[in-house]
């Protein structure tokens, strides 16, 4: 299983950093994706405790000319291996289309680093029955566009958007059911079977539940990240 935590607009303490050292991982791959000031800082003890380090983001601009943006070879050469792209909270608020989100994908993979594509349903969506299609659009926006990719670096978190931060989750069936359907896209068209990770409200009193869903191959994990001990009891669950 692969467990990367999405450490969104905190601050990483040392103390959370130095608990996190000492994690058992339980043989399991851990990733961390932190927030940019803090990358260069943690750097050493991530790679000391075996924890892949990340970005929640990256510049989809080419230009050296692009104040304030972060780009793919800069997280690369301060330790980074993989970048959220596409997270719901940035589509959202971030003007962050459809354009840019291939245009980040294409730039990160190029460089090599491994994208995390975020996709997921809005409750609005869910509701009237409409995530199959939803995920379709997300999906085909992005996988029939992307360019000479290698598609080992691409991984797909699924988190419909009504389950991050509420408390609420899917049930066990649906979340089989979409990450089939994410797998049968990726076969059509990246012609290969991406891993897909499911994401929402995952937390240590529903991580056995869910990790009993068939083809979820780990979890993408906001609130539940930054506790330690909580993290540790979801790994062991
Ligand atoms: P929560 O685990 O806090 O619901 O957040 C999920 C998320 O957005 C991870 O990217």
């Amino acid at each position: 299983m692969l467990y990367i935590g999405n450490f969104k607009m905190d601050i990483p303490t040392e103390n959370y950093i130095a608990e996190l050292e000492n994690i058992d991982k339980c043989g399991e791959e851990l990733w961390l994706a932190l927030p940019y000031p803090y990358l260069s800082k943690y750097a050493q003890n991530l790679e000391r405790a075996g924890i892949v380090m990340g970005a929640q983001n990256v510049t989809s601009a080419v230009v050296k000319e692009s104040t304030g943006e972060v780009s793919a070879e800069m997280l690369l050469d301060v330790g980074c291996a993989f970048t959220l792209v596409g997270h719901s909270e940035r589509r959202k608020d971030k003007g962050e289309t459809y354009g840019r989100i291939v245009e980040k994908c294409q730039q990160a993979l190029a460089k090599g680093l491994n994208v995390v594509l975020c996709v997921g349903e809005s409750r609005e969506d869910y509701e009237n029955g409409n995530t199959s299609r939803v995920l379709e659009k997300q999906l085909r926006e992005v996988l029939t566009t992307l360019k000479e990719i290698n598609y080992n670096n691409f991984i797909i978190a699924y988190e419909p958007i009504w389950a991050i931060g509420t408390g609420l989750i899917p049930s066990i069936d649906e979340i089989e059911v979409v990450v089939r359907h994410i797998k049968s896209m990726t076969e059509k068209w990246a012609k290969s079977e991406l891993r897909v990770l499911y994401g929402g409200s995952l937390k240590a009193n529903n991580a056995k539940l869910l990790k009993s869903a068939d083809g979820v191959d780990g979890f993408l994990i906001g609130g539940a990240c930054k506790k330690v001990d909580e993290l540790q009891k979801i790994i062991k669950a």
